[in-house]
């Protein structure tokens, strides 16, 4: 495994696979791998002749008093889990490399990105785009691979590829959870052993929800409803919003007669977590 920095470097290798033939498959991380980092590369190595995974804590996607600095870091494990995986490239810009001082261009998605998370966080999709338009020209993969746990930016990144022409297949990955139900997410590190608890009360809402939708309930008032009561019970949640939504357009939908994604964000004291699953009618019938 090779761990390339330069993004000059990046490029005359995937230009040299490239005119070789050879296909490159990109997994776009910000590092701290958890088995779900890992499930997307088992699906790059499967794609991709090359599998390239970057790790790049991107500034530009974190709000004023997001928890960029304290970001979860580790190379060093990263590049021993990354390789165990079978990766070839682990791709890690400098930040002053991917943003120089007189950097000006950004890719804003318009419409998916203005709801769920979009209101409480208005210039993070903004951030994720560009930096995922950078590293599609830097790597310029076949196959890019993500996973539905941020399924709002895999809608936005899917928008911007098919809105800018951008020559790459977008492959969303299943969730990975733990054994009781908690998405794996970089961000589970901040949770005290309490705090780890009270936050099953998220996938438990979700199960709940699942429930009554197997049942026939329908309307989105009433399965929100019961969501939001399990977690108002714990008290180290707050919710930021469950919400159901058109799997495509991201808008809010009062009936659930299409295929719909139930999202929810919450903090569990001072760590945000998200999480979602997919209500379609056409899986009861
Ligand atoms: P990061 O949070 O490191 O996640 C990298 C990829 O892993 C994303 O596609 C994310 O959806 C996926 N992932 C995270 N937790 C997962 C889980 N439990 N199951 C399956 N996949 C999971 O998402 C980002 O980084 C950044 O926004 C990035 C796209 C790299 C742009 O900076």
């Amino acid at each position: 495994m090779q761990t390339i920095n330069s993004i000059k470097e990046m490029q005359t290798f995937s230009n040299r696979e490239m005119g070789e033939g050879k296909t490159i498959a990109l997994v776009p991380t910000m590092g701290f791998f958890h088995p779900g980092h890992l499930s997307l590369m088992e699906e790059g190595r499967r794609r991709g002749d090359f599998l390239v995974v970057s790790i790049f804590v991107n500034p530009t996607q974190f709000g004023a008093g997001e928890d960029y600095e304290d970001y979860p870091r580790d190379m060093e494990r990263d590049q021993k889990l990354a390789e165990e995986t079978g990766v070839d490239v682990i791709f890690t810009p400098p930040v002053d490399e991917m943003y120089p001082s007189d950097y000006q261009t950004c890719v804003n998605v318009e419409e998916v990105t203005r709801n769920l998370c979009g209101i409480s966080r208005p210039a993070h999709f903004r951030g994720v785009t560009t930096v995922v338009c950078k590293l599609f020209s830097i790597v310029k993969p076949s196959f890019a691979i993500f996973g539905e746990k941020d399924f709002q930016q895999l809608v936005a990144i899917r928008q911007m590829v098919s809105d800018l022409n951008i020559d790459v297949k977008i492959v969303g990955m299943p969730i990975y959870r733990e054994e009781d139900g908690l998405a794996l997410s970089s961000r589970n590190k901040y949770l005290t052993p309490d705090e780890r608890k009270a936050a099953l009360c998220l996938f438990r809402s979700l199960m709940r929800a699942k429930e009554l939708f197997r049942q026939g309930e329908r309307k989105t008032e009433e399965i929100l409803s019961e969501v939001m009561s399990i977690i108002k019970a714990e008290q180290l949640a707050e919710i930021d919003y469950v919400k159901i939504c058109d799997v495509k357009t991201l808008k809010d939908i009062e009936q659930i007669n299409q295929e719909t994604v139930l999202a929810l964000a919450a903090k569990i004291g001072k760590t945000r977590l998200i999480d979602n699953i997919i209500l379609n009618p056409s899986d009861c019938i």
